[in-house]
C-alpha cells in the first residue's frame, strides 16, 4: 500500500506550511546512486577520454579504473531496481504549490529520463564488456586487436563456446564487481563471436553499444545538471524546502 511521508511544521520559520519528506530508504537510496553516478561520469570521462593515454599506459591504474566503473554502474542499476520498487510502493510527496505546471511536466520527464539512463547505461557498459568472442572460441582465435577473447569468465565446461580442456583460456578475466563477484558476460552478445564469422559483426556491435555508452554519458552529465540547477532554483530563487525534501536534516517523524 502507498504511503506518504508527511510532516507538518518542521521546516523552521513556516509552521503553517504542510511540509513533506521522502521516506528514509529513498533519501539513502538517492544519494548512494547519485554518488556512484558521479564516480562513473569522473571514472569514464577520465579513464576512456580525458586521461585515456596516462592509464593505457599504467596498467594498475587501468585496472582500478575499469573495475570501479563497472561495479559502481552495476551497483546503479541493482539500487535503481530497488528504488523502482520502493517508489512503487511508496508515493513521493507533492510539489510545493509554487511549482508552475511545466516545472512539475519539465521535472516529471527529467526524473523518467533520469531513471531511463540509470538503468540503460550499466546495461550498456555490460554490453560493451559482453561483445567479444568467448575466451577458447574458434572466434576469439581469429580476433585481432581490438578484439580478443572475452574479457570476461569463460563459459562452463560443456556450454556452447566453452574453451576444450586444456586449451588457452585467453587473458585472465578482470577481477570481478568490487573485486569479488565474478561479472559473467551476457550470453547472446558473447557468443555472436563464437565463430569466426560472427567476430566483424560482434566487433561491429562492439562500436554501436560504445558509442551509444559515450553519448548517454553526455545525456547523463546535461540531466544531471538540469536535475540540480532545478533544486537549486527551487531552493534558494522561489525559497521553497527542495533539498530538505532529500535531506537528512531536521527530520522529526515518520523515519522509515
Ligand atoms: C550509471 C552507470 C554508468 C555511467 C554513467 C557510465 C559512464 C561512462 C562514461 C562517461 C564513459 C566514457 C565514454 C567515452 O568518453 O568514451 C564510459 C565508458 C565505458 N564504460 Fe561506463 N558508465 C556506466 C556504467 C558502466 C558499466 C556497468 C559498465 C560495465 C559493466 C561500463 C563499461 C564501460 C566501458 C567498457 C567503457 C569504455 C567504452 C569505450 O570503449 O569507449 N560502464 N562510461
Amino acid at each position: 500500500m502507498a504511503t506518504r511521508s508527511v510532516e507538518a511544521g518542521w521546516l523552521p520559520g513556516r509552521p503553517s506550511t504542510e511540509s513533506v519528506r521522502y521516506t528514509r530508504v529513498a533519501m539513502w537510496l538517492h544519494w548512494a546512486i547519485a554518488i556512484l553516478i558521479i564516480w562513473n561520469l569522473v571514472s569514464g570521462l577520465l579513464v576512456w577520454d580525458l586521461a585515456a593515454g596516462f592509464f593505457k599506459a599504467h596498467k594498475a591504474f587501468y585496472g582500478f579504473g575499469i573495475t570501479s566503473h563497472l561495479s559502481s554502474g552495476l551497483t546503479v542499476l541493482a539500487l535503481t531496481i530497488v528504488r523502482i520498487g520502493w517508489r512503487l510502493l511508496h508515493e513521493p510527496p507533492p510539489y510545493p504549490d509554487t511549482m508552475k505546471p511545466w516545472e512539475r511536466h519539465a521535472a516529471h520527464v527529467a526524473h523518467f529520463l533520469l531513471y531511463t539512463g540509470m538503468m540503460l547505461m550499466p546495461l550498456t557498459g555490460w554490453a560493451i564488456l559482453s561483445a567479444h568472442p568467448p575466451a577458447g572460441s574458434a572466434g576469439a582465435k581469429v580476433a585481432r586487436s581490438p578484439m580478443g577473447a572475452s574479457p570476461m569468465a569463460a563459459p562452463a565446461n560443456g556450454a556452447p563456446g566453452a574453451p576444450p580442456a586444456g586449451a588457452s583460456k585467453g587473458p585472465p578475466p578482470p577481477p570481478g564487481i568490487w573485486w569479488v563477484i565474478p561479472l559473467p558476460a551476457i550470453t547472446p552478445i558473447a557468443n555472436i563471436g563464437l565463430e569466426p564469422g560472427g567476430v566483424e559483426p560482434q566487433h561491429v556491435l562492439h562500436e554501436e553499444f560504445a558509442e551509444w555508452h559515450k553519448i548517454g554519458g553526455y545525456l547523463m552529465i546535461l540531466l544531471l545538471i538540469l536535475h540540480i540547477g532545478g533544486a537549486l532554483k527551487h531552493q534558494f530563487l522561489d525559497k521553497e524546502p527542495e533539498l530538505q525534501r532529500m535531506g537528512f536534516r531536521a527530520r522529526r517523524r515518520n523515519q522509515e
